[in-house]
């Protein structure tokens, strides 16, 4: 089945596209169910997984508490991010990278899910905080996970993970998921190659578009790239941190297309849930909107 999109799949133009839609899934000649071909989701059967997303507004509740995960990192995201991704876009034994692992939450749910996943982290605390949680969640002798650590702008760190993949008898991936510090908004370090202390907002563009050239190389074909990032405002002015990403990428990554840009509301903890009369005040009085949503870019590597 084709996959790609035209403009008649717009909801505004609904009545339009019922005249040319044909949303029965097709078979293929063979008789044999479709797949979207990077996904093992049977088309046929697509009524029945109503828990894959397929709207671009992504209100998703309280955190997934069924693994082992562990909420406690400041700046992590909710497993239900991952978990949607690597279904949509990614077969059991497929590889995904997540070149800001952070504390682990793509290793973990693709150990979950049967998917093979190599992790860059800079902080050594957080990659042994990462190994520990994927020991702890259970061997599953079919997945690989490795984890390196390191800068990920860096050419010997992407290197890393090109052996990383050989050793697992690839030479690309089949999804990598980047979710990069939303520059300073949460310091993760001090250590200088730490995007979060990027001096100014071009000099974190840059270097993450460092990244995702460097990752983008190593990505297969008509598979898919997902950045996930918030904007954030300085001096009372609105920097859209996610556009910039989103430019950089398109300007930067090897062969991406945009394809689509998810909206996703935030899930507050309860300490910012405490907060929100605050902010709302703080809203009126300063003529802006809190943010309630971040970005999940979604990119195509076309060829
Ligand atoms: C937003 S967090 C990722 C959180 C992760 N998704 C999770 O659920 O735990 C960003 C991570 O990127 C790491 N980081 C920052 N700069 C980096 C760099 N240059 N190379 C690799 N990791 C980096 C930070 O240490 C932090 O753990």
């Amino acid at each position: 089945m084709n996959d790609e999109i035209n403009n008649m799949t717009h909801p505004m133009l609904e009545q339009a596209s019922s005249i040319r839609r044909n949303d029965e899934p097709k078979k293929s000649s063979s008789g044999r169910t479709a797949s979207s071909g990077i996904s093992d989701l049977p088309l046929s059967e697509w009524r029945e997984f109503e828990e894959i997303l397929t709207d671009s507004l992504w209100l998703i509740g309280d955190r997934d508490r069924s693994g082992v995960h562990n909420a406690g990192y400041h700046g992590n995201f909710v497993p239900q991010i991952p978990y949607q991704l690597m279904r949509r876009y990614t077969r059991p034994g497929d590889i995904v990278i997540d070149p800001f692992l952070g504390s682990g939450t793509t290793m973990l749910e693709a150990q979950r899910l049967g998917r093979n996943c190599i992790g860059v982290e800079l902080l050594p605390e957080m990659a042994e905080h990462s190994e520990r949680y994927v020991q702890l969640q259970g061997i599953n002798e079919e997945v690989h996970t490795e984890i390196i650590v390191g800068d990920s702008s860096c050419v010997d760190v992407q290197n890393s993970v090109l052996v990383s993949l050989e050793s697992m008898g690839r030479t690309q991936a089949q999804l990598v998921i980047m979710h990069p510090p939303y520059h300073d908004i949460i310091p993760f370090s001090d250590d200088q190659r730490d995007l979060s202390n990027a001096p100014t907002v071009n000099d974190f563009v840059t270097k993450f578009g460092d990244i995702v050239e460097g990752f983008s190389e190593m990505l297969e074909p008509k598979h898919y790239l997902a950045i996930v990032i918030g904007d954030k405002y300085v001096n009372s002015e609105l920097i859209p941190l996610g556009f910039h990403l989103m430019s950089e990428t398109l300007m930067r990554g090897n062969n991406l297309s945009l394809k689509s840009i998810i909206v996703k509301n935030m899930v507050n903890n309860r300490a910012k849930r405490n907060l929100e009369n605050l902010w709302r005040y703080r809203a009126l009085a300063g003529g802006f909107y809190v943010f309630r949503h971040e970005y999940i870019l979604l990119f195509k590597k076309v060829k």
